[in-house]
């Protein structure tokens, strides 16, 4: 049916919450409640696998194949191994994550990384659409996610949140992430200053000609963009924290 055809189920699976939606995909747009539960503490492999099933029984397509599934995962995914673990269990570093969902959940899945998709959302259906050159996502929030998207197309598996701090040794996410603002409890100017490196930095490093800003925090946009001065025009996601959602499900149509 051409309406089961533009339809596909996003699992946006993060260090915090693990997010779902039913996605229509000519519009972008959500179109179920959106589903979120909590990560679970340690984030280990079949805890992540219950949650998972916990929101598609919660969106009702639980035992419905006929919907393509995308499974968004904050890890490098190659050839459905996941082969890092920043903000969840080891047990995922070279661990043959999309087998071991699609046999959990009985049916096949799309999977790919976070902010890669969010980034796919972002080229079809939001701010970077029709921007030529080098586009920039991050996505901040426990960690820093990142997409490089050059002409609309994405080079997959970036982890620009991991470059380090000359001097400190330690990650940019760690310094810079939503999740730093909260843990220090940051003021917006405080934690906008860390940006400003952040940001600078990368813009160095890669001259792109659009940042775009994604995970929850985005919707405060306002509250630090402005701060920021950098050279490239910075703007939040359209779909804001939904773009892990909507970008999962586009993948899952291919
Ligand atoms: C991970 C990335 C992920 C990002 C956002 C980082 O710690 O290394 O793969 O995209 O967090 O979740």
């Amino acid at each position: 049916m051409a309406s089961d055809a533009a339809r596909a189920v996003g699992v946006d699976i993060g260090g915090t919450g693990i997010k779902a939606g039913i996605v229509d995909l000519d519009k972008g747009e959500l179109v179920s409640d959106r589903v979120k539960v909590a990560t679970p503490a340690g984030a280990h492999p079949p805890d992540v696998l219950a949650a998972v099933r916990e929101v598609l029984s919660t969106l009702g397509v639980a035992d419905d194949q006929s919907v393509p599934l995308g499974v968004a995962f904050p890890a490098i995914v190659k050839n459905g191994r996941t082969l890092s673990a920043a903000n969840v269990s080891d047990e995922w570093i070279d661990f043959a994550a999309e087998k071991f969902f699609e046999d959990g959940l009985g049916r096949d899945i799309h999977f790919a990384n976070d902010a890669d998709v969010a980034g796919v959302a972002e080229v079809r259906y939001g701010a970077a659409k029709d921007r030529p050159g080098l586009t920039i996502l991050t996505t901040l929030g426990t960690g820093i996610g990142s997409a490089l998207l050059y002409n609309g197309v994405l080079v997959p598996n970036s982890e620009l949140g991991h470059v380090q701090r000359a001097r400190h040794g330690k990650d940019a996410e760690a310094y810079a992430a939503y999740s730093a603002m909260e843990r220090h409890n940051l003021s917006w100017e405080q934690w906008a200053k860390r940006l400003q490196w952040y940001y600078s930095h990368i813009e160095f490093l890669f001259s792109p000609d659009l940042f775009v800003v994604g995970g929850g925090v985005s919707k405060h946009a306002d509250h630090f963009l402005p701060l920021l001065d950098i050279k490239t025009p910075i703007v939040p996601a359209v779909h804001r924290n939904n773009a892990g959602i909507i970008g999962a499900a586009a993948l899952a149509r291919g």
